[in-house]
């Protein structure tokens, strides 16, 4: 892969260049097979290095009085392709409700988008339903700058260069461009990088019910305070079997166990023995989330960055939340953040919605 361009690349000048809020872009093509293979703008929006960051949040996890590790230990390139396995998985029925209920309303939804817009996609994962989105906005004849904002490096190149296969940059009235970074450093991006256009966030995939509904508020907070409007898809069933067999299944074992390989790549140990691992899952009501776990199967000493932990045959570690929130829920979220459900679109069980968010 041939880096035709870039701004500074010098480790030395990169916390001057942060605090000058100017963040690095590269523009490259791939010209393996000698063919007219499109260019991907990519700018590195990370305030720090993705083991800078993480290290110390599973070092704060094992430490805490409820041990828990990064959920961002899930999403690496290895990761995405298992959770493309758990998509496609019969049992999880996020991905299918989430799939119809666009197809039947993402003509209404993509009004909400402006000709001359930008569009920023949280977590933008393989960007299948982008396509759908971005297509229905063409057709739309609108002219839109889209951002996949994503974790991983390889992962958001290659899904990147799939999606401009579908939208070239010569032909298209769609431009694409990637943010490689956390929702917090697009964030950051964004209050340094305002535009004369509207921004609109779209955070489909109920990646937002990652989190507490109290984190959910922060980030929404934050980003309507950039003047943004957000797009948001969330699940609301409250099957409590359904929920069970959709996040504990085979799938998802082996895509929340692919954080333990993770954690040792970053820690530069073999902290984790996979072997002395298993998975769980569990529902809590007060946070209407579902929780996954990693079980000790045998008593362990782990030892990370220096120190030792202890832990029981039995302990656990939290590993991802998904949260389950009806519109009601939704709209109490929305309001702590001082912002207001605009629109809705429900499937006809309301047990999947997309709601336009902004600023009350
Ligand atoms: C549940 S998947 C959803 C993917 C896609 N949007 C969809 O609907 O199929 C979550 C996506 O968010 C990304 N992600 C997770 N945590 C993130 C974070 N803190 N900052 C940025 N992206 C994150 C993951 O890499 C993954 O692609």
């Amino acid at each position: 892969m041939a880096i035709t361009s870039s701004i500074s690349r010098d480790a030395k000048s990169r916390s001057s260049i942060l605090s000058k809020n100017v963040f690095r872009a590269e523009t490259s093509s791939s010209n393996r097979s000698g063919r007219d293979v499109q260019r991907i703008q990519l700018h590195d929006v990370r305030r720090q290095a993705t083991a800078q960051s993480l290290v110390p949040c599973i070092v704060d996890g094992l430490k805490s009085e409820r041990r828990q590790s990064p959920p961002l230990l899930l999403w690496n390139d290895r990761g995405l392709s298992l959770f493309d396995a758990v998509l496609d998985s019969p049992d999880y029925y996020p991905a299918t409700r989430e799939w119809s209920l666009l197809h039947n309303a993402v003509r209404k939804i993509s009004y909400s988008i402006s000709s001359g817009d930008r569009l920023i996609e949280l977590g933008a994962g393989n960007m299948k339903k982008t396509a759908l989105i971005l297509h229905t906005l063409q057709a739309q004849h609108k002219h839109v700058q889209y951002f996949a904002c994503d974790v991983d490096r390889s992962a958001l190149r290659r899904c990147i260069r799939e999606l401009q296969k579908l939208f070239p940059a010569k032909s298209s009235n769609i431009k694409i461009q990637g943010l490689l970074g956390t929702y917090e450093d697009c964030a950051a991006w964004l209050k340094c990088n305002k535009s004369n256009s509207h921004t609109s966030l779209m955070w489909l995939g109920n990646s937002m019910a990652n989190f507490t509904p109290r984190e959910a508020s922060e980030y929404i907070r934050s980003f309507l305070s950039s003047g943004s409007s957000m797009i948001i898809a969330l699940d609301g069933c409250q099957d409590q079997e359904q929920i069970a067999r959709s996040y504990e299944g085979q799938c998802n074992r082996e895509f929340v166990l692919n954080g333990l390989p993770h954690a040792n790549q970053l820690l530069g140990t073999n902290a984790f023995d996979i072997n002395d691992w298993e998975f769980v899952g569990r529902w809590n009501s007060k946070l209407w989330m579902h929780e996954s776990f990693y079980v000790a199967r045998k008593d362990l000493a782990l030892t990370v960055c220096g120190e030792t932990y202890h832990f029981r045959m039995g302990e656990t570690i939290r590993s991802i939340r998904s949260g389950k929130w009806p519109k009601m829920k939704v709209m109490e979220i929305c309001r702590e953040a001082g912002g207001k459900v605009m629109d809705s679109w429900m499937n006809c069980e309301e047990t999947y919605g997309v709601y336009l968010v902004g600023k009350h």
